[in-house]
């Protein structure tokens, strides 16, 4: 897929607030820092559409980016910031559910993991929690750049075990470098296929 027009639409923590024109969005979750602004960066091919830092807690809202003037990429603020005080923790934790639990516009949820790091507790329960509410989501590795391909597919086989502990078949699995540009086409022609099927029906 070709990406245009990459163009940011709004930000908030209301979903009232979010775009009311029904076009299928995709939203990128994970831990902080794991990098889901850098993706959608790498993916449209822009460097500052969504922003990012070294200091986890940098994306605090949900932020629709209309793509191709036919889709969303949703950029959230990641899970498990320690720093956070817990209210704003438990606030956060309810509009992010919130979110993710209402939007009928969300196709996919893509779940970013660290691919340099063993299965994490909070992310197996996070895609525990989408199976039990039904909704569809993938598993992104990220920073791929960051280990030797030896490391990475060790790190990928534990999590399959892992998750096949809990799941009859695995979600679909991609891995990504937003450094090298690792995995764009193949995120990108998923989204596409995806796109084309609920135009179908
Ligand atoms: P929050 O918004 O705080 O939840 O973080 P985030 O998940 O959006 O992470 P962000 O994209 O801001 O990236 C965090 C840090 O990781 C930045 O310093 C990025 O440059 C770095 N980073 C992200 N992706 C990659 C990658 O693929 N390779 C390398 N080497 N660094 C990356
Ligand atoms: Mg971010």
């Amino acid at each position: 897929m070709i990406i245009k027009e990459a163009e940011f639409v709004i930000s908030n923590t209301e979903i009232s607030k979010c775009p009311t024109d029904g076009k299928a969005e995709y939203a990128f979750i994970g831990r902080s820092n794991v990098g889901k602004s850098s993706l959608i960066n790498m993916l449209t091919d822009r460097k500052k559409l969504a922003k990012t830092s070294g200091r986890p807690g940098k994306t605090q809202l949900i932020n629709h980016f209309l793509i191709n003037k036919e889709w969303y990429l949703v950029d959230l603020p990641g899970y498990g910031y320690a720093k956070v005080s817990k209210t704003s923790r438990a606030m956060f934790e309810k509009f992010i559910s919130e979110y993710l639990t209402t939007r009928k516009e969300l196709a996919n949820i893509f779940v970013l993991l660290d691919s340099r790091l063993e299965p994490q507790k909070i992310d197996l329960e996070f895609m525990s929690w989408c199976g039990e509410k039904g909704l569809p989501f993938s598993m992104v590795f990220t920073k791929i750049d960051k280990l030797s391909s030896t490391a990475l597919q060790k790190n990928l086989a534990k999590y399959k075990k892992e998750m096949l502990k809990q799941w009859e078949e695995l979600p679909p699995v991609f891995t990504t470098s937003s450094d090298s540009k690792f995995g764009r086409e193949r995120l990108l022609n998923y989204i596409e296929q995806i796109n084309l099927n609920m135009n179908k029906t």
